[in-house]
């Protein structure tokens, strides 16, 4: 497949060609980083469902592998291998998957799978599928039924499933636990969305892992309906802060948050580092939006997120790019106009009592800009994609909605933006990663300036890249 490269990131990963969603099997094994992905390698469309596949020593550079997983099996055509993860386990790679068998839109049945590999060859078991309908408790049908997340914790190996309570049309998720991989038995119901619909339908791609002395959970809800100014999106990716009992399967919520602010946000993942440090790589699109690469016959669509650390505050989720970033610095700068245009870092301390308006305009050209701009009345910051040369919304109607989100800030007296720019992809974080927004902007043609308009007093570091 031909390929055009005018927006392709150059920090993100992306695969080489074909459609990309959800990160996979994100783990470390035998000391590297792998990433997997949904992937369609046959065209820029969802399609029948691969794992493309991908290694890396620190996150940022990705040395692209085969495709990990090809539908093949009864059990998973013609829809294919949708959403898992992986552990390492005797020197083994596990790979854990749903299989998705039917018809999209019509009539699906998903399972849950194995398969074994050495970091580039993975065999699926015999035993295939592991987890089958005839596992499920009533409330739940095999249609909605996926995503396993694998983990080990004392003698077992357990995986937690996203779902749907099919009679309240509600999400939920499913904790199954196993000792040889093989056989599952059904542990309960850990977590289930509150009946007033307002998380969504289906709990997807679930993650479950320690933060300090909390559990957190993670999931990407379908369709959870607009608070205020959160939860805009289609979907929204979402995270639980609480206790899990593994005896029980159950999970004691304390807080919950919508984990990203901006557009483009889906399914994260994540592992433990090499370090002992947990770090987050998410879908850097959203469903139900135009895929502008697939529109313009570029040969590649979808990009994950930079991978992100994760800490925990007081029960609130703080995200920072992951410091191997850095390693990539070419030069620095104190002035925004000065070095590369569209693949940049920008540090931006705000002092906001020094002033009242500040207003960033990326990737401006003639036809316009990506604008972040903080309002005072509201102690808000906003992100406006409305001038992005191609329309990601598809209803036109919605546009104002669907181009602008914004987030409410703490009442601190300075702003802090740590702004990661990369092509046709903007990742902000606010005040030390409380808040995040990401974005896909397609710039306009001709020549690229960025700009700061602003009456408050503020600090800058520029850095570009080398990263060949
Ligand atoms: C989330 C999701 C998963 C599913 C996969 C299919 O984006 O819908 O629930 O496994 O994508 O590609």
């Amino acid at each position: 497949m031909q390929t055009n490269e005018l927006y392709r990131p150059k920090l993100h990963y992306t695969a080489k060609n074909g459609w990309i969603n959800d990160p996979n099997g994100f783990s470390v094994y035998k000391g590297k980083f792998h990433l997997f992905a949904q992937h369609n390698p046959h065209d820029t469309k969802w399609g029948p469902m691969h794992w493309s596949h991908a290694v890396s020593d620190d996150l940022i550079k990705w040395e692209h592998k085969p495709i990990a997983l090809t539908p093949t099996e009864n059990y998973e055509l013609d829809l294919g291998c949708f959403s898992g993860s992986a552990i390492e386990h005797d020197g083994k790679h596990i790979l854990m998957y749903t299989g998705c068998k039917g018809v999209a839109g019509e009539s699906t049945h998903q399972t849950q799978c194995i398969a074994v590999g050495d970091g580039t060859d993975y065999t699926k078991s015999q035993k295939n599928p592991v987890i089958n309908a005839q596992d499920l408790p009533e409330f739940v049908k095999p249609s909605d039924f996926r995503d396993p997340k694998i983990f080990k914790t004392g003698d077992y190996f357990y995986a937690l499933m996203g779902a749907q309570v099919y009679e309240k049309n509600i999400g939920t998720m499913l904790l199954y636990r196993s000792r040889d991989l093989e056989k599952w038995e059904y542990v309960g119901e850990t977590l289930r969305a509150q009946e007033d619909g307002l998380m969504g339908i289906v709990f997807e791609c679930p993650d479950i892992f320690k933060l300090g002395d909390k559990h957190i959970i993670l999931t990407s809800p379908i369709n959870m309906p607009t608070q205020g100014n959160k939860y805009q999106n289609l979907s929204s990716a979402i995270y639980f802060v609480g206790e899990m009992d593994f005896e029980s399967g159950k999970f004691t919520p304390e807080y919950y948050d919508e984990i990203d602010s901006g557009f483009d946000f889906y399914a994260p993942q994540t592992t433990l580092n090499t370090q002992g440090k947990r770090v987050m790589i998410a879908w850097a699109q959203m469903w139900g939006r135009n895929f502008i690469t697939d529109q313009l016959g570029h040969g590649w669509v979808g990009c994950m997120s930079m991978p992100r650390e994760l800490i925990l505050e007081k029960n609130r989720l703080l995200q920072t790019p992951i410091k191997a970033l850095e390693r990539y610095y070419n030069g620095r700068y104190s002035n925004i106009d000065e070095g590369n245009v569209d693949c940049f870092r920008l540090n931006i301390s705000v002092d906001l009592t020094s002033g009242n308006n500040f207003c960033l305009k990326l990737f401006k050209t003639s036809s316009g800009c990506l604008k972040i701009f903080y309002d005072r009345p509201t102690n808000t910051l906003s992100l406006d994609r409305s001038q992005s040369l191609y329309r990601l919304d598809k209803d036109p109607k919605e546009a104002e909605v669907k181009n602008v989100r914004r987030v409410e800030l703490l009442p601190l007296a300075t702003l802090k933006l740590d702004i990661i720019v990369d092509t046709s992809l903007v990742e902000v974080f606010i005040n030390d990663g409380r808040h995040t927004m990401t974005a896909n902007y397609y710039k306009g043609n001709g020549d690229v300036t960025n700009e700061i308009n602003t009456d408050c007093k503020y600090c800058l570091d520029k850095f570009d890249f080398n990263i060949n």
